[in-house]
C-alpha cells in the first residue's frame, strides 16, 4: 500500500462521521439496515488502520508531543477559518465545510436555550482536526475513541481489528483493568489519540469542566452510546457524561439543508469567544 493510502484511506474526514450517522441513525427505525454490509470499504480500511495503530505507547507519545502547544498561536475564530483550509476529496455540493459544521452544531445548541459555554463548545469541539493540516494520519485524528492500557471492548466498532494491535499481545495490557484499578476515573485513563484529546489540551485552562468533558469524549461512542468501560469510571465521570450525551445529538443530527451564514453569525461568536478566551491561545 502506498504511503498516501496508508495515511488517507478516507476521501474526506466526513466519511467517518457519515458512517457514525448510519450506525446511530436519528430515526431508530432505520436500524433495520445491515450496518456492516452496507459499509464503505474506505471506512473499513480506516477503522482497520486505527485499531491496529492506536497503542498506549503511541497515544502517550502524541499527547506529550502536542501538550507542548508549540505549533502556533491563534484565536478561536481564526482557528475556525484555519481549519477551513482542510480541503479533501469530499463532494462540495453535499458536504458542509468545517466551519459550517461547527456553526450548525453551536446554532442548534443556542436555539434550544442551552448555557453559553455549551454554545461555545459546539463551535470548538472539532477544532482539533487541525492535526490533519500538520500531516497527522487520518487514523490519528478521527475515529471513535477508546481507553488504552486495558482490554479493548467488544462494543467498539469492528473489534476484530484489534487482533493485530501490539497491545493485544501484551499480557499486562489485555486484562479487564490492565494498568488501571476499578473506578479509577477517566482523568487517570489514557484515551486513543485524536482531535478530541488534542482539543481538550488546547482549551483546558479556559472552559468549564462540563465543556472539557464534552470536548475530550465526544467521539467516545463506546462509552456514551454503548455503555462500555463503566468499570473504569467513577461517579463524577457519570455526572459529566450526562453532558456528553446531551451534546451528541447536536453533533450528529444538526445537519440542516441551509448552511449557516458565516458572515452574519461572526459578530455573535466573536463576543462569545471573548467571554472565555484571550485574543490568542497556544496550539
Ligand atoms: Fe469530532
Ligand atoms: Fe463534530
Amino acid at each position: 500500500m502506498s504511503h498516501e493510502l496508508k495515511n488517507k484511506p478516507l476521501g474526506s474526514l466526513d466519511e467517518w462521521e457519515d458512517d457514525i450517522l448510519s450506525r446511530y441513525p436519528e430515526d431508530e427505525r432505520e436500524n433495520f439496515r445491515d450496518y456492516e454490509n452496507t459499509q464503505r470499504e474506505s471506512v473499513k480500511e480506516f477503522y482497520r488502520l486505527n485499531h491496529e495503530n492506536q497503542t498506549l505507547d503511541y497515544a502517550r507519545t502524541q499527547r506529550e508531543k502536542f501538550a507542548k502547544l508549540d505549533k502556533r498561536e491563534m484565536g478561536i475564530w481564526e482557528a475556525c477559518e484555519y481549519l477551513n483550509n482542510l480541503v479533501d476529496d469530499s463532494d462540495p455540493d453535499t458536504d458542509l465545510s468545517q466551519i459550517e459544521h461547527l456553526l450548525q452544531t453551536s446554532e442548534a445548541i443556542r436555539a434550544d436555550g442551552h448555557p453559553r459555554w455549551m454554545v461555545l463548545t459546539g463551535l470548538l469541539h472539532d477544532l482539533g482536526k487541525t492535526l490533519c493540516l500538520w500531516d497527522e494520519p487520518q487514523w490519528g485524528v478521527v475515529g471513535d475513541t477508546f481507553p488504552l492500557g486495558c482490554k479493548f471492548s467488544d462494543k467498539i466498532v469492528f473489534p476484530e481489528f484489534f487482533a493485530k494491535n501490539p497491545d493485544n499481545d501484551n499480557p499486562e495490557l489485555k486484562t479487564e483493568y490492565g494498568i488501571y484499578s476499578a473506578h479509577c476515573g477517566l482523568d487517570n485513563v489514557t484515551m486513543s489519540w485524536g482531535h478530541d484529546e488534542y482539543m481538550y489540551l488546547v482549551v483546558k485552562d479556559y472552559m468549564p469542566e462540563e465543556a472539557l468533558n464534552i470536548i475530550r469524549f465526544h467521539s467516545c461512542y463506546p462509552i456514551h452510546r454503548e455503555g462500555a468501560y463503566y468499570h473504569l469510571m467513577n461517579e463524577h465521570d457519570h455526572k459529566m457524561f450526562e453532558w456528553v450525551k446531551k451534546f451528541n445529538p447536536y453533533d450528529l443530527y444538526s445537519k440542516a439543508d441551509n448552511p449557516p451564514n458565516v458572515k452574519e453569525l461572526k459578530p455573535y461568536y466573536m463576543e462569545l469567544i471573548d467571554e472565555f478566551f484571550p485574543k490568542t491561545i497556544k496550539w
